[in-house]
């Protein structure tokens, strides 16, 4: 048993009548940082936050937008003593992650679903979230189908799985009826008629075995009764089930698609994974064996993955939620009693790297010990990326998973209003309504209480943001759900962070 212990202080938070600590086990109930610009959520609250959870023995996993964040974090560990623990993922690095090799290992009988999950919330998180697709039920499932029937096709034509394989066969999925034709101009045989035919030909021969196995009488019944023959060979050969789905997907469904439609869903996917095969990515997540999984975080390894989206834009972005997705999925199977130590997720502007499954996942990453940390400036960043219909309320419920939060200065009045109306309010004496004039005109001031917000949402305007002139101060404001900061009796506090702060 290790000693991970889920009472260690993180931050104290001190005030004139007393202090109290925010320990691990708020760390792991989820902290989102907001503030506008440069008003030190980075160099302040993330910065004092990262070097504690280092300190602390975290593992992690750290996404990158800005091109700098990998040296920040090559120095968070060297003053943390955890350089030997950094793992980077990047091109011409070390490291790299064979994402169909690791599904491949990790999923015994759903590889196909497992793949599917992976590569289906890549592709939607990077939708266009006002075209609205992304909440169409239809378009959803005919996407889900082809990604499917594809890698279906693929294993079972080829035993494996390739992305390079799987583009092919995208590409060549023949258009209509009349289109059938099996050649590319060239005179070769289209990727998509070759995965067929080997695939129908290796179907054929354990067809070919199974009915050499016969017995007489089996000759006598099942041989003369086609629709008997038929229903057993389904029961009797699982390929030939799958064969007969391909089949009718790709000849009768999919075929059957308006032209506008069947485009669309084409290159969707085909981009998707045309961009995987382009390089740095192509050799990052798919062509060698990997030197990393998600698990070596479970032993204290930081994996950082410097693809930073600023400058590696949208396939940056894609391999980060990739990654980010597998990890999230190994971190909620691993068992506590066995290794507790806490891991965190970083990701400093967040808003880039949220997902369909991110809310159903932060409701039980206390349970599997992970501390999330998501950093962005304001709410409407992220009803910008979770998009589509309902976005306040998605945003909303999905904020409502994160435990605590810290605001900065901020200038958004979205935002403001959210912290203000979040912290709550109090009754206050209401000194403007309270004067009475009785007969005799002397006056007398009666108690008025008036319903007041604790912090207006102007407040979050003048707070500080670090810098020479603030002597490095960054101020702002911490909101813990649940129990109160136990010496406060609320739940919010002012908090002041150190920009030069060092463990
Ligand atoms: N180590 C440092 N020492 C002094 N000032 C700093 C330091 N790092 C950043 N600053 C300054 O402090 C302010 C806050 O910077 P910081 O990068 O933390 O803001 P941020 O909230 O993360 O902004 P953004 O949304 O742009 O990422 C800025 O004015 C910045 O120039
Ligand atoms: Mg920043």
């Amino acid at each position: 048993m290790d000693n991970f212990d889920l009472d260690t202080p993180i931050i104290e938070l001190a005030s004139a009548y007393g202090s109290s600590n925010w320990t691990v086990r708020n760390a792991v109930e989820g902290v989102q940082i907001f503030g506008g610009i440069g008003s030190g959520k980075s160099s302040g609250s993330g910065r004092f936050l990262a070097l504690k959870y280092l300190s602390n023995g975290f593992g992690g996993l750290v996404l990158t937008v800005k091109p700098d964040e990998k040296i920040v974090w090559q120095e968070y560990c060297r003053l943390a003593g955890r350089e030997a623990d950094l793992l980077i993922i990047e091109p011409n690095g070390e490291h790299c992650f064979n994402f169909l090799q690791y599904e491949s290992t990790h999923s015994k009988d759903s590889l196909t679903e497992n793949i599917v999950e992976v590569l289906k919330t890549v592709i939607q998180a990077g939708n266009e979230k006002d075209s609205g697709k992304s909440d169409d039920p239809f378009w959803e499932t005919a996407l889900d189908m082809l990604i499917f029937n594809v890698i279906d096709l693929c294993r079972l034509a080829y035993g494996t799985l390739s992305i390079q394989t799987m583009y092919d066969i995208v590409q060549t999925i023949p258009k209509n009826k009349e289109n059938l034709q099996t050649e590319t101009s060239d005179g070769e045989v289209k990727a998509f008629q070759k995965a067929f035919e080997k695939a129908r030909s290796m179907v054929t021969k354990k067809i070919d075995t199974w009915v050499a196995s016969f017995t007489p009488e089996q000759e006598q019944t099942i041989l003369k009764d086609n629709f008997r023959f038929e229903s057993e060979l389904l029961d009797a050969i699982p390929e030939a089930r799958l064969l007969k789905f391909l089949d009718q997907f790709f000849f009768d469904s999919f075929i059957n698609l308006s032209e506008k439609t069947r485009s669309i869903i084409d290159f969707t996917f085909s981009g998707f994974l045309f961009r995987l095969l382009r390089e740095p990515v192509y050799s990052l997540f798919c062509r060698y064996d990997s030197t990393l999984t998600p698990e070596d975080c479970l032993d204290g390894k930081i994996i950082l993955i410097n693809l930073p989206v600023k400058y590696y834009h949208k396939v940056g972005r894609d391999c980060q939620i990739l990654f980010k997705y597998i990890w999230q999925r190994a971190m909620e199977k691993r068992s506590i009693d066995t290794n507790s130590r806490p891991l965190f997720l970083w990701s400093d502007e967040a808003q880039n790297f949220l997902h369909a499954h991110d809310a159903d996942y932060q409701a039980t990453a206390r349970s599997s010990r992970i501390a999330t940390v998501y950093i962005s400036q304001n709410l409407p960043n992220y009803y910008a990326s979770m998009g589509g219909q309902k976005a306040e309320f998605k945003v909303k419920s999905f904020l409502g998973t994160l435990g605590t939060k810290i605001f900065h200065a901020n200038a958004d009045i979205t935002t403001n209003g959210y912290s203000s109306e979040l912290i709550g309010d109090a009754f206050f004496e209401d000194a403007s309504s309270s004067v009475t004039v009785s007969k005799d005109f002397s006056q007398t001031k009666g108690k008025s209480l008036k319903l007041e917000r604790l912090i207006r949402p102007e407040d979050f305007v003048r707070l500080k943001t670090g810098g020479h002139l603030n002597g490095y101060r960054v101020e702002g404001y911490i909101h813990k759900q649940g129990d109160p900061i136990s010496h406060l009796g609320q739940n919010f506090t002012k908090i002041t962070f150190n920009q030069n702060f060092s463990i």
